[in-house]
C-alpha cells in the first residue's frame, strides 16, 4: 500500500474556505461606498439561500446564476441600482476572488505529506478552476469535484456520494475541509470526517446533532490534526 492510499482524500470546500468571497469589497467600495459590507454581506447569504432553496424545490440552475441573482437582491435590499456595466464589473471579481493566506502553505505541506485533495464546490468546474488557477493553488489539487455534475447543491447528500464515487473512497476514508458549518454538518451527515475552519472565531456552529471532528484557526493548523488523529 502506498503512503498515500493509506490517507483520507481531502476534500476542500471553495467559497469561504479556500477563495475570500469577502475579496470583492474593494470593488463594492467604489461603487456603494459604505454600503460595501453589509451588500457583501447580503450578497453571500442569498447566494447560499438560493442555493438551499433550488436544492429543496428541485429548480435546479448554475451556481452563477444563484450568485448573479443574489447580487440583484442584494443591491435592491440596500436601495441601490448599479448599472449592467458596474453589475458585470462586480461579477467578474466573483470570478478573480483571492485564495486566504493560509490555503497556499497548507496545501503545500499536505501535498508534500502525500494526501489527495479535491476542490468540492457548488461552483461549476469552469468557475473553480478559473479561481484555482487565478490564485496559482490548481496545481495542489487532483481534482475538481462539481455539485454542478449531479444538479444539486451542498447539502444534498446526492453532492457528497458524488465526491465519494469520484475519489473512489468509502465514507470514512475521506474528510471535507469547510468553514461552511453547514457544509461540515452535510458532510458529517453523510458519514464523511469533517474539519470546521473558524477563522478568528468569527462564527458560530449551528448547535445540530452533528459536530465537526476538528476546528482550527486556519487551514496551516490541519496536517497537525490530521496526523494526530491518525496517530
Ligand atoms: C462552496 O461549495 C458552499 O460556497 C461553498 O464552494
Amino acid at each position: 500500500m502506498t503512503q498515500s492510499a493509506s490517507r483520507p482524500i481531502l476534500a476542500f470546500d471553495i467559497y469561504g474556505t479556500l477563495i475570500d468571497t469577502d475579496g470583492v469589497l474593494d470593488q463594492l467600495r467604489g461603487l456603494v461606498g459604505d454600503s460595501a459590507a453589509a451588500v457583501s454581506a447580503t450578497w453571500r447569504d442569498k447566494q447560499l439561500e438560493y442555493a438551499f432553496r433550488r436544492g429543496l424545490m428541485k429548480t435546479y440552475r448554475p451556481f452563477p446564476v444563484c450568485t448573479a441573482d443574489a447580487l440583484d437582491y442584494s443591491l435592491a435590499a440596500h436601495g441601490l441600482a448599479l448599472d449592467r456595466h458596474a453589475r458585470e464589473r462586480l461579477l467578474a471579481v466573483y470570478r478573480e476572488l483571492p485564495a486566504f493566506d493560509d490555503a497556499r502553505a497548507a496545501l503545500d505541506e499536505l501535498n508534500a505529506a502525500g494526501y489527495r485533495c479535491f476542490a468540492f464546490s457548488n461552483g461549476t468546474r469552469d468557475a473553480v478552476a478559473g479561481l484555482l488557477e487565478h490564485a496559482r493553488i490548481d496545481a495542489a489539487f487532483e481534482g475538481i469535484v462539481s455539485c454542478d455534475e449531479v444538479s444539486s447543491f451542498k447539502p444534498d447528500p446526492m453532492v457528497y456520494a458524488h465526491l465519494l464515487q469520484v475519489a473512489d473512497v468509502a465514507a470514512d476514508a475521506a474528510w471535507l475541509v469547510s468553514g461552511n458549518p453547514f457544509d461540515v454538518i452535510g458532510a458529517r451527515a453523510a458519514g464523511l470526517h469533517a474539519a470546521w475552519i473558524n477563522r478568528a472565531d468569527a462564527k458560530v456552529f449551528d448547535p445540530w446533532e452533528f459536530a465537526p471532528d476538528a476546528t482550527i484557526g486556519a487551514l496551516t493548523e490541519l496536517p497537525a490534526v490530521l496526523a494526530a488523529v491518525a496517530a
